[in-house]
């Protein structure tokens, strides 16, 4: 095959911004949906990448790049996105940077020195926008970068206020043979509410012979034909969007805007489809939602912890166990519950000492999971259910006592009951919703409630 006709190139697009956090696989596959052009990775730091090894992961369909000290994935992508996705490095050594991209190069289209990042921790490793006042060193990494690998190699630069000093910047990059840059139209110091030098960006434009992809505007981007407008006012045929795009990703549709509820359950289909963590989907989320927040849906989304409590929220949480229970029958334990199981513990911490007779075989636990919106009236609820059978079999001396533990923002509970205790191993992000998981288990064993029934209404879980 020719390999040219196969490259990327920059001019004409549009394209989604890398974003540490939020530019994962989910979003990165939903701008692509929109009508995106070339997504970019969140920047990714050279060490992190070379401490990682590169597996393929079957049950999803993905290769991970996992970081081999503590687990975690440091970069996550799939064949959907290959011809599309620009993965941004954040390095300040041409060598360091080239056994990285030379690891990479097959699964992504293209690579992306960051030049712009004002943080501390960039700065102080000569990363980010540390490389704008060391011209010399940003054009030998990209060098040695065009020379080592076959993919294109672009770069992501903020402006100085200096115009003369800017243009100089450009050319001396432009001259190391990259075949884009995107141009930030702030200097390192301004914040994004300072406004975007749109002008600047235009005489860059004009003035190179490779596209100069802009950015910086999301501010003044509420919908698609904003585009063409930025577009114009900086004369590039590319434009990359960050903010825009975390707010309401649809913003890559030519045929408009959706409402934000569509564009999050979107979101979450992939989120679950590609096992993304609870933490990064809640960020991601969250700035969909934003002063949503302070609404009652806002704020019960903030109590939410795992994924299929999120996903709750949108009705989603029988597609999470639907794909939870698939990829555990393929061997595969996703992160869709990040809550700890370790009741052992929590009974020797706080039981064994005071009552000798309490161990964990004395516990008859169920994968319960309290799902509010399966009952539909108050006397209905599984604590009320409870305290209802006792009296109609004449236990009334019996009284059901709860002891709720605490453990990483999750809830769960244990009822004793006549001498046994019950114990859902699902753990609730509230304390009601836990002793309603542990009377649930209860009822069930007390045969009260059918454990079919559970497993149809998708509370009981494997
Ligand atoms: C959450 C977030 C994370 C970002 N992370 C990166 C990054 O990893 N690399 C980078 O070059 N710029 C990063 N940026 C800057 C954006 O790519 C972009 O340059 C800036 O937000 C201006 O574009 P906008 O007006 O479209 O938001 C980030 C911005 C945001 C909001």
């Amino acid at each position: 095959m020719d390999e040219k006709k196969t490259k990327l190139t920059f001019d004409n697009k549009i394209i989604l911004a890398p974003m540490v956090r939020a530019g994962t696989l989910p979003l990165r596959l939903l701008a692509l949906d929109y009508g995106a052009d070339i997504v970019y990775t969140e920047e990714l730091i050279d060490f992190k990448l070379l401490r990682s090894t590169r597996q393929i992961n079957d049950v999803l369909g993905t290769i991970d790049y996992i970081d081999q000290t503590d687990g975690t994935i440091v970069f996550r992508t799939c064949l959907r996105e290959k011809s599309h996705v620009v993965l941004q490095l954040g390095t300040s050594d041409p060598e360091r940077a080239l056994k990285v991209a030379q690891i990479l190069e097959n699964d992504v289209s293209g690579i992306d020195i960051n030049m712009g990042c004002p943080k501390k921790f960039s700065l102080e490793g000569g990363m980010g926008a540390a490389l704008l006042n060391n011209e010399q060193k940003a054009k030998n990494i990209l060098k040695r970068l065009i020379d080592g690998v076959r993919i294109p190699v672009t770069c992501k630069i903020r402006v100085f206020d200096d115009l003369q000093k800017t243009l100089n910047l450009c050319d001396t990059l432009e001259s190391s043979g990259i075949s884009a840059i995107t141009v930030h139209g702030r200097t390192v110091h301004e914040r994004p509410q300072h406004a975007n030098r749109n002008e600047m960006i235009r005489i860059i434009a004009q003035r190179l012979s490779i596209p100069v992809i802009a950015n910086g505007g999301s501010k003044e981007i509420e919908k698609y034909s904003d585009i063409e407008k930025f577009k114009k006012e900086t004369a590039c045929s590319s434009v990359m969007l960050a903010r825009a795009a975390q707010w309401n990703c649809s913003i890559f549709r030519k045929e408009g805007l959706l409402p934000i509820d569509i564009v999050i359950k979107a979101y979450l289909k992939y989120a679950i489809d590609y096992d993304n963590s609870p933490s990064n989907t809640k960020y991601c989320v969250q700035n969909i939602i934003r002063e949503l927040q302070e609404t009652p849906l806002g704020k019960e989304f903030l109590k939410a912890q795992t994924l299929e409590q999120i996903c709750e929220i949108w009705d989603m949480d029988d597609y999470c166990r639907l794909k939870f229970d698939q990829y555990q029958k393929k061997g595969f334990h996703g992160r869709f519950q990040v809550a700890p199981l370790r009741i052992g513990v929590i009974m020797n911490e706080n039981h064994s000492t005071k009552n000798s007779e309490c161990n964990v075989d004395d516990l008859i636990v169920l994968r319960c999971a309290f799902l509010r919106r399966r009952f539909s009236f108050d006397n209905d609820l599984p604590k009320t259910k409870l305290l209802k059978w006792l009296r109609e079999n004449k236990k009334t001396h019996i009284v059901p006592v709860y002891h709720t533990w605490f453990e990483d923002k999750l809830f769960r509970s244990i009822v004793t009951v006549d001498n046994k205790r019950y114990s859902s191993t699902f753990w609730e992000k509230n304390k009601k919703r836990a002793e309603q998981g542990a009377a649930l288990v209860c009822l069930c064993s007390l045969g009260v409630i059918d454990e079919e029934l559970l497993k149809k209404n998708g509370s009981l879980r494997k």
